[in-house]
């Protein structure tokens, strides 16, 4: 069945965000998402006729991207990361636990609708691993026994936040938030977790930044500008007390770089 008026109307809406507007397709296949439980023809026929692209073209961004779904998903998309990291602490002991919990497969919807499982790749929260995530939000330091326990409440309708985020809403409600439709959770939870923060404290501890940026609060000298050895940073360091003008600090920078290519090349010298 079409796409009604109002759906229409969204994602007429998400295409004028963008100065070209077939830029807003991947939020507009989410709205779709959101609508249909899945990306259907009728929602990739609906994103060519508002973009003015063939469905073809449509449905090869749709296939491409494992985020866009074929088949039904359920209320809560489970995600179980099985890449290195977390499999090794145990993500692939979560993901047969829930398998066998469930009665489900990778990709596969429980009979009453409700938990959608899958493997994922890595979620760049390995400092949290093993890492699952229900409709995209992170649940970190997961157990088997945490998993199923989780699972069975969200298919109880129990009221559950992620570790780190907003209460878990169902996919669809998170497929139109991915879609830049805003709902009354983007200031929820503490949205980044201390173990992930610990590597930024640190450069403020010691005023570390990346070459040619300046870490916060710096003065305007641009001292304490450390590469990763710090040796090449203790260059910068000295150029900039040295002196101040512009033309100095890029002569002390140039004066860094000089210094580590030369430490780099006598150390590839010595390794051959
Ligand atoms: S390996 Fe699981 S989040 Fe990186």
């Amino acid at each position: 069945m079409a796409l009604d008026e109002d759906t229409y109307a969204e994602l007429r809406e998400i295409g004028a965000r963008y100065p070209q507007a077939r830029s807003g397709l991947l939020p507009m296949l989410h709205l779709v998402q959101s609508v249909e439980g899945k990306v259907t023809p009728e929602g990739i026929e609906a994103c060519a006729d508002v973009l003015g692209l063939s469905p073809a073209e449509v449905s090869g961004v749709a296939t491409f991207y494992t985020m866009y779904k074929r088949r039904p998903v359920g209320d809560y998309l489970v995600g179980v990361c099985t890449n290195t990291l977390c499999a090794v602490m145990g993500g692939d002991a979560v993901f047969e636990r829930l398998q066998q919990h469930l009665g489900v497969g990778n990709d596969e919807t429980t009979e009453d609708g409700r938990i959608t499982l899958e493997h994922i790749e890595c979620n760049a929260a390995c400092d949290y691993a093993p890492v699952m995530m229900v409709n995209w939000e992170f649940v970190d330091e997961v157990t088997p026994d945490s998993a199923v326990d989780l699972v069975e409440d969200l298919r109880q309708g129990a009221e559950r936040t992620s570790t780190r985020g907003a209460r878990l809403c169902t996919w669809r409600q998170a497929e139109r938030v991915l879609a830049g439709f805003e709902d009354d959770r983007v200031d929820e939870g503490p949205s980044a977790g201390e173990a992930s923060l610990a590597g930024l404290r640190l450069a403020q501890e010691h005023a570390w930044s990346a070459p040619g940026l300046q870490p916060p609060g710096a003065d305007r000298a641009g001292r304490a500008e450390l590469s990763g050895d710090g040796q090449a940073g203790s260059v910068r360091e000295r150029g900039a007390e040295r002196e101040g003008t512009p033309d100095d600090k890029h002569r002390a920078v140039r004066e860094a770089d000089t210094h580590r290519a030369e430490s780099e090349t006598v150390q590839e010298e010595s390794d051959d």
